[in-house]
């Protein structure tokens, strides 16, 4: 943690990562935690005092008593979505309302932007994105049109400026023959969401956040989804819409590059992917559905099945570098325990060619492995390095080197105590 600087928290390959387990690593040392991109299309699972949440729009500083959390400029958000988020805290007893700070800038999603997400979808046939239906492409869309409700817009006039986006939403869905669908329910859920988010502090947070690191204090950007899925540097057009890099901190709060501390990158000992897109790790076989069952590799928004592979260097380092990326935190190592041989994706290949950078198009590519020593030890109980067995040091050891980065956290189990600090 640095004074006066933005630490960022960023999952680096495709999203799920598992912040939500190391959040309370990072957040007591901050004094604000902020989200810059994305929106309800994230899951982050936090287990806090027993019981499960499952935070989408709300950073995870909410759970510290005395964090200030923000939502930035660069999220878009869902009035009914945040309602129940908010709701659900405020009934387990966690005081929002002077400590969550909504920027006036960041974008909203309306019921008809979930429908349009719908019926794009649908339209694209077997080029589906297999996005979460949340409304984030059309939301993020009419951000680049000029045509989007922003948050300060609920605080005047607001009903006309609804039912004319609203309006012209409902012209472009009759254009496209998409008129089976029905948002009355959900639209009176979306204006209660409205009024209630007219009670929270909706305020310049920018200023506000540059005036907290003009007095020195510190900040944790919390990212959600992956680099891989970023809208210029993952698998396009299989992404998300917002810049969810390195770079998306700076624009989706309102801070300037040099207020960057520490980047820490998140990932798994294996990799994942939900939604469609090439992945040219995936493993079809049973070893990938074992590393799912093992995982609970499951989607957090929407269930489905994510798809397993081994992890991956090709992306890991590309994303090192768009990322600046100085620390690494690696997730979930205990998944691997019972595997004889842990493969990386070291490479990969097309037409006898072997790149180890990014290619434009990862879908033509095929993956090129090194194979390791598995540890077949439990890691689970572990709780310093030292007690490492040797093939998992050696793991450890060889991604770093091949990364040139330190890996610093590592995770060994589900509970908060399973975690590493080197
Ligand atoms: P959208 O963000 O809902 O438009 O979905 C675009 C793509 O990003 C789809 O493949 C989703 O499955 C994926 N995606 C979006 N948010 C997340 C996330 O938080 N974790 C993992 N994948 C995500």
């Amino acid at each position: 943690m640095n004074k006066g600087k933005v630490d960022a928290l960023l999952g680096i390959v495709f999203g799920d990562e598992g912040k939500g387990k190391v959040v309370d690593v990072f957040t007591p040392k901050y004094d604000i935690v902020a989200r810059f991109a994305g929106g309800p299309n994230a899951g982050h699972t936090i287990i806090f005092e027993g019981k499960k949440f499952v935070l989408r729009s709300i950073p995870s500083g909410i759970f510290s008593p005395d964090k200030i959390n923000i939502i930035g400029n660069g999220c878009v958000i869902a009035p009914d979505l945040f309602m129940a988020e908010a709701q659900e805290l405020e009934t387990a007893g966690y005081d929002l309302r002077s400590r969550l700070h909504i920027s006036k800038r960041a974008h909203l999603i309306l019921p008809t932007h979930r429908v349009l997400d719908r019926a794009y979808e649908a339209a694209k046939g077997k080029n589906k994105v297999g996005t979460t239906g949340k409304g984030i492409g059309p939301t993020y869309s009419e951000k680049a049109s000029r045509t989007g409700l922003r948050v300060g817009d609920i605080l005047e006039n607001f009903d006309e400026k609804y039912q004319s986006l609203k309006a012209r939403h409902e012209e472009i869905l009759r254009h496209m023959g998409y008129t089976d669908y029905d948002i009355s329910a959900e639209e009176q859920q979306w204006l209660r969401g409205v009024e209630y988010m007219r009670t929270f502090t909706l305020s310049d947070t920018e200023i506000e956040i540059n005036r907290a690191l003009a007095e020195g204090k510190s900040v944790l950007a919390e990212g959600a989804q992956g680099t891989m899925l970023d809208i210029d540097h993952g698998t396009y057009p299989y992404v998300s819409s917002s810049n969810t890099v390195c770079g998306g901190v700076c624009t989706g709060l309102g801070v300037s590059p040099q207020s960057i501390g520490e980047v820490f990158g998140i990932f798994k000992a294996y990799s994942t992917r939900v939604g469609a897109g090439p992945f040219p790790v995936e493993l079809f076989d049973e070893t990938g559905d074992r590393i799912r069952e093992i995982g609970h590799e499951y989607g957090a928004v929407t269930g489905r099945n994510r798809r397993c592979g081994w992890v991956d260097l090709v992306a890991l380092r590309y994303a090192i570098m768009i990322n600046g990326v100085t620390q690494l935190v690696m997730m979930k190592s205990d998944v691997l325990d019972t595997f004889p041989v842990i493969r990386v994706c070291v490479a990969y290949e097309k037409d006898g060619v072997r790149t180890s950078d990014m290619p434009f198009d990862t879908a033509s590519w095929q993956a090129v492995y090194e194979d390791l020593p598995g540890w077949q030890t439990d890691l689970t109980g572990l709780t310093s390095e030292d007690q490492f067995p040797k093939a998992f040091s050696d793991y450890v050891a060889y991604l770093e080197k091949a990364l040139n980065t330190p890996i610093t956290i590592l995770s060994v189990g589900p509970d908060r105590a399973q975690t590493i600090m080197r």
